[in-house]
């Protein structure tokens, strides 16, 4: 079998090569409402949820003002609707945008057409602008006026609103540090009032405001944003160089690497032994250097390479070929390190260190545009191919327990390196860093973000290659580190006791109690991550992480896959293929 796969190895590696060279323009991805007579559904930028059920809304409204927002709020009050926000990207992966049923009662508001505004100020450094506009957008109007936002997530298809919303982030510990909501000096929400106030009413909150530290991170629940703004710096470069090194000390160095360099993240590729320091610092407006930081991962692949990646994924998983996966994994990670995971000096990458603007160094996603129409290439996940399906699981540890986190990392590993092929053949394990933020539901200390993303299969009933391994990697970090999920990722049992992970979680509730007293902007998801509701066990809710398993039925005990302990953190309770078991 592996013999029979090598050949489609090495032709997707050439067809990647000639992906970048030839700079193919890509499929824009679509829009994540649709509508038809019956009703409208929304999906996540993955097209399929956590449970892989529809989202139904009966309506999808685009307001383009504040005031039609306004309008759009008091209506859906006033007629008693559940409602939700969502963006023009829908780029979250569980179903926060999703509203509570029944669907014949909601409504969805759509920021995709409310983008216009985009204010800088260049003497106060402060951007203000309508919660529906583009990173990108944002970024580059910011950069035009000599300035530079300091943090974003790394990817760009990503909404204003949104991206605070979640807490996302890049990565920093210097000044305000990488998360975006700790730029914001200010915003304006959307939120219901009585009917003498008109249904409803908009806030403006500034650093002040008791509600600032509530409304900077809300996953929707309070309102709509309809203003953010976001304070600036003076323009600036920055300089990257990723360092390929073995892993060895990696537990003894995450915390240097941070505090050393102010946009620092680590790679993690623990089957190749790896690491990749990316020593990324700021550097005067006036350094010599025009890169752009266009991250392999978000550029147009070719629909044909993407579907070739995942008819061999199948068949390495379906044909439990460990090795072909770690043949995989070990050629991709050589295949970044010649080109730089997508760093360019200019329009290819020359050497390092590769200097940039900020605007152009922080954030990417090339796979979001197209220039020409263009039907050969996408974003590799676009859910209208046959491309990548994966999860992504995203835990944020406390600074202090992250050290051991690793080593317990590497005590798996070493029972056999090869398990960890899977992930590898993604992007390993991603390592950044948030400060300290005063939000309620953002980061109360320094912390470390762990990114990886891995295997997801057609079917739910499909148990996966090694899924015990990754079950127990996640339930290590979530239960025994007590990391918390990221908003925006994750598997649903990822979610499971979030609320006593956060210390001032109560006032987030009691404040959203205050704002959204008849619980409009309130949902399934919501209801059973926030106030604990936990949902019921089926048959093999843990293969798609619906679930921690209990009983051999969570897993899947007729193809052998049966509940068990982890095998380093002992508390876990993991779907493992035992093939001589007896049921
Ligand atoms: C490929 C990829 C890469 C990513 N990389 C990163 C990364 O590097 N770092 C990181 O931290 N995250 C990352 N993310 C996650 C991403 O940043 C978040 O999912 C972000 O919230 C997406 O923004 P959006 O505009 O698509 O929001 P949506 O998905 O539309 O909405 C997200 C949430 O915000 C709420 N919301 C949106 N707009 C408003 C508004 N105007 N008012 C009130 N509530 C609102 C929604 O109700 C929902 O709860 C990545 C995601 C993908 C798919
Ligand atoms: C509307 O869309 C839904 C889901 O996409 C589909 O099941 C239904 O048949 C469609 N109805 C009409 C009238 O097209
Ligand atoms: C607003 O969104 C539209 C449609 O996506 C886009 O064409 C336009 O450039 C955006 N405007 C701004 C200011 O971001
Ligand atoms: C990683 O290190 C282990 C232990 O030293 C070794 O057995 C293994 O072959 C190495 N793997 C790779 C891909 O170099
Ligand atoms: C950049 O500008 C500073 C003064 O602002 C100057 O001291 C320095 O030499 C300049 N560097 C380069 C590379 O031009
Ligand atoms: C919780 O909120 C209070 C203010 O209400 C603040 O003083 C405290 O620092 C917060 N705690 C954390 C851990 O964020």
């Amino acid at each position: 079998m592996a013999s029979l796969l090598l050949p489609v190895h090495g032709l997707v590696l050439l067809l990647v090569i000639m992906t970048c060279l030839l700079g193919v323009p890509g499929m824009p991805p679509q829009p994540p409402a649709g509508c038809n007579q019956t009703g409208c559904t929304v999906s996540n930028a993955y097209g399929v949820w956590g449970d892989r059920k529809e989202c139904w809304v009966s309506s999808v409204v685009y307001p383009t003002t504040e005031e039609e927002i306004l309008s759009a709020v008091a209506n859906a009050n006033k007629n008693k609707q559940k409602v939700k926000v969502v963006s023009g990207y829908a780029h979250t992966i569980p179903k926060l945008v999703c509203p509570a049923s029944p669907p014949e009662n909601s409504v969805l508001i759509s920021t995709a057409k409310y983008n216009s505004s985009i204010q800088v100020d260049k003497d106060k450094l402060i951007v203000t602008a309508d919660s529906g506009v583009g990173l990108r957008e944002l970024i580059n109007r910011v950069e035009e006026a000599g300035l530079s936002l300091v943090a974003a997530p790394y990817w760009e298809g990503a909404s204003l609103g949104g991206v605070i919303s979640t807490g996302s982030h890049g990565s920093s510990w210097w000044g305000k540090g990488g998360a975006v909501h700790d730029h914001v000096v200010g915003l304006s929400l959307v939120v219901p009032a009585g009917a003498s106030e008109g249904y409803a009413k908009v806030i403006r909150i500034n650093g002040q405001d008791p509600l600032f530290n509530v409304a900077r991170v809300s996953l929707g629940l309070l309102g709509v944003i309809s203003k953010v703004s976001l304070s600036l710096e003076p323009g600036f470069k920055r300089s990257i160089t990723y360092l390929f090194k073995s892993d060895g000390s990696l537990e003894e160095e995450f915390m240097d690497h941070a505090k050393k360099h102010e946009f620092g993240d680590i790679t993690w590729y623990p089957s190749q032994n790896q690491t990749v320091y990316r020593n990324d610092d700021r550097v005067p407006l006036n350094s010599s250097g025009d890169g752009t930081n266009d991250f392999l991962g978000f550029q147009s692949t070719l629909i044909l390479v993407s579907s070739a990646v995942r008819s061999a994924e199948k068949s390495l998983e379906s044909a439990k070929n460990v090795r072909g996966k770690c043949t995989l994994a070990a050629s991709g990670l050589a295949y970044k390190k010649v080109i730089a995971n997508g760093l360019k000096n200019n329009l290819i990458f020359t050497g390092y260190p590769v200097v940039g603007r900020q605007g152009k160094m922080q954030t990417s996603g090339s796979c979001l545009y197209s220039p020409v129409t263009s039907t050969a290439s996408s974003c590799a996940w676009d859910p209208r191919f046959k491309g990548l399906r994966f999860y992504e699981t995203t835990a944020i540890f406390p600074a202090s327990r992250f050290g051991d986190f690793i080593k317990d990392v590497k005590k798996l590993r070493a029972i056999k390196p090869e398990n960890f092929c899977g992930v590898d053949n993604y992007n390993g394990l991603l390592i950044r860093f948030i400060k300290a933020s005063g939000a309620y539901i953002g980061q109360s200390e320094d912390s470390v973000v762990v990114d990886f993303n891995y295997y997801r299969a057609d079917e739910p009933s499909t148990p996966r290659l090694n899924q015990d391994v990754w079950e127990e990697v996640e339930q290590m970090a979530f239960f025994k580190y007590g990391a918390k999920p990221h908003w925006a990722k994750n598997r649903n049992l990822a979610f499971s006791g979030v609320q006593n992970k956060y210390p001032n979680f109560s006032k987030f509730l009691q404040a959203k109690k205050q704002l959204d007293p008849g619980s409009m902007f309130s949902s399934e998801w919501s209801d059973e991550i926030l106030l604990g509701k936990a949902a019921a066990k089926g048959d093999g809710c843990a293969l798609e992480g619906q679930c921690i398993c209990l009983e051999d039925r969570h897993c899947k005990p007729d193809k052998q896959y049966f509940c068990k302990p982890g095998l380093v953190y002992k508390e876990a309770r993991v779907c493992r293929y035992v093939p001589s078991s007896i049921a």
